[in-house]
């Protein structure tokens, strides 16, 4: 397939102007540079200093807001980390702060107020993020009423909120009270009416633009054919740490995250094609219903805030040896389609890394969907990540494990694993190892001997070469107990209860 390209090369000199709403109101900022972060443009240019900053990297949840977004006829409210989100990216939302939740009259936000009854906050630098976060719950479970507020949601949809001071029951006891409480409403229906009306002014690509956001497929690859030098950015989990840590700036930026089509999850009849701009948790979401066993794993990627900012395609094009849906999609034979204005290609995912951080993208391809087979009748994917923390860390070692075995013997066999080589791998020798055998403990003990030896992992801060040569192997076996019914070995299995 081809596709010609229609827009004219130009000379970048604007900053587009930044409109959202806010307050009810429309918001417009001019002269904003693509690299700036919402949280500086936040507490430097609007003087709202009532979001923090704590770790300027996505970890901590002081700087949460929240966004919100048309999706069919109603608002989605998501919370982010402003500190690492670009400000041009919240173009055409709404967005709240800590500062912008309680009425008119000055009453508190049941978010608020239900932190206030619950003794839930001490120094207080952590809580105008753990109330954004609140907030986003309330919005998107109590007003919805589409899910009751249990201790183990609470927990889940904090898990991007650290606090230093509290302890954490007394915040699990506002979100659930909050629902409570006598309601503060967001006129949806106001907001609603005005996101409208900025779509109507929303032009996509803007000729001299620093910051691109195309609309459709075909604008974003004639505008990367064009600007091939621009910083091509998705939800900015990874790129905004270049900014905020390694202090880069960016005199063009092009954002894949408007593009419709990229933004889509599609249904086939043999697999599901997942848009690279798709938030991590809505592609978590989409592989979650044909697979139930990985929900816990998908909530274990990074926290809440993280996975609605970043999106599945950031991951995989950032080819990170310890992200974590690759060997996941490894295991289950995604493959991805690599699009440019002179077509497109189809590859198995771990093809598309040539080394630590390095990839076959040409600089004016994009990841456009990866495409990933439908469960089989006889398959048995589990996925497990190794970390210091359960929840918001990153893994030391990830281990997919998709095995099909019928009459007790191993038909196929599929395996990725992440943190042990410097890509994403697939570890065929113990495919090899493993396909065709019967599935017996004789047989996993040699695979485990063979997966142990087959990759050559280093040693950094998150764990040894060693540990991680002896973890995969553990994992295998993991896997082979599990496989015999053995589920009180599965802490994953844990779960909060509910306060007394
Ligand atoms: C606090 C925190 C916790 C985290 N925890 C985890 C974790 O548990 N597991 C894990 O795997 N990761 C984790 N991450 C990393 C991060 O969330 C992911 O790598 C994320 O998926 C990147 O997606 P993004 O949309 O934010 O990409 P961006 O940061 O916008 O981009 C990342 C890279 O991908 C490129 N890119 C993006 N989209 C495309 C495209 N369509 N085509 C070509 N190139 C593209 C960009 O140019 C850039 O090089 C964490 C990050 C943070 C900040
Ligand atoms: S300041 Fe810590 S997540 Fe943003
Ligand atoms: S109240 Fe001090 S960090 Fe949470």
């Amino acid at each position: 397939m081809t596709i010609r390209s229609t827009v004219q090369n130009s000379v970048e000199t604007a900053h587009k102007t930044i409109r959202f709403v806010r307050r009810g109101e429309l918001v417009c900022l001019n002269n904003v540079p693509p690299s700036r972060t919402l949280l500086e443009v936040l507490r430097e240019d609007l003087a709202c200093t009532g979001t923090k900053e704590g770790c300027g990297e996505g970890d901590c949840g002081a700087c949460t807001v929240v966004l919100g977004e048309i999706e069919g006829p109603a608002l989605r409210f998501r919370a982010v980390n402003s500190c690492i989100r670009l400000a041009h990216s919240v173009d055409g939302m709404a967005l709240w702060t800590v500062e912008d939740i309680a009425g008119e009259d000055g009453d508190l936000h049941p978010a608020q107020q239900a932190m206030v009854n619950c003794h839930a906050s001490q120094c207080g630098f952590c809580t105008p993020g753990f109330v954004m976060s609140l907030f986003s719950m309330y919005q998107s479970h109590v007003v919805s009423g589409n899910q009751p507020i249990t201790r183990a949601l609470a927990q889940e949809e904090l898990s991007g909120n650290l606090c230093r001071c509290t302890g954490y029951r007394p915040i699990l006891d506002a979100a659930q009270a909050m629902g409570t409480l006598p309601d503060v409403p967001v006129d949806q229906a106001a907001v609603l009416q005005k996101l409208q009306q900025l779509k109507a002014v929303k032009q996509g690509p803007q000729a001299g633009s620093t910051y691109q956001s195309p609309l459709t497929l075909q604008q974003l690859l004639e505008t990367r054919s064009d600007h091939p030098d621009a910083q091509l950015v998705a939800g900015c989990t990874d790129v905004g740490l270049w900014v905020t840590k390694l202090h880069m700036q960016f005199s063009k930026v092009l954002d894949v995250t408007r593009v419709a089509e990229l933004r889509r999850v599609e249904d086939y009849p043999q697999h599901i094609a997942i848009g690279a701009a798709v938030p991590l948790t809505d592609a978590f979401a989409a592989l979650v219903v044909d697979r139930p066993q990985l929900r816990t794993f998908a909530n274990r990627f990074a926290g809440l805030p993280v996975r609605n900012s970043g999106t599945l395609g950031g991951n995989v094009a950032n080819g990170s040896p310890i992200g974590d849906s690759m060997p996941l999609l490894i295991a289950l034979g995604a493959n991805v389609v690599l699009m440019s204005i002179r077509g497109h290609r189809d590859l198995p995912l771990e093809k598309l890394y040539t080394g630590y951080r390095k990839n076959v993208m040409a600089a004016d391809e994009v990841l456009a969907w990866i495409k990933v087979p439908k469960a089989g009748a006889h398959e048995n994917v589990q996925v497990y990540k190794i970390s210091k923390r359960y929840d918001d860390d990153i893994s030391a070692v990830c281990l997919a494990i998709n095995l099909e075995i019928t009459g007790n013997v191993v038909a196929s066999a599929s395996i990725g694993a992440g943190g042990v080589a410097a890509t994403p791998v697939r570890a065929v020798r113990t495919e090899a190892a493993l396909a065709g055998q019967p599935w017996t403990q004789a047989t996993v003990t040699q695979a485990m001997a063979t997966l142990r030896a087959e990759f050559s992992p280093i040693s950094d801060m998150r764990a040894s070469g060693a540990y991680r040569v002896q973890v995969l192997g553990n994992l295998l076996q993991r896997y082979w107990l599990e496989s015999q019914g053995m589920q009180q070995i599965n802490l994953q299995a844990f779960s909060l209860n509910e306060a007394v």
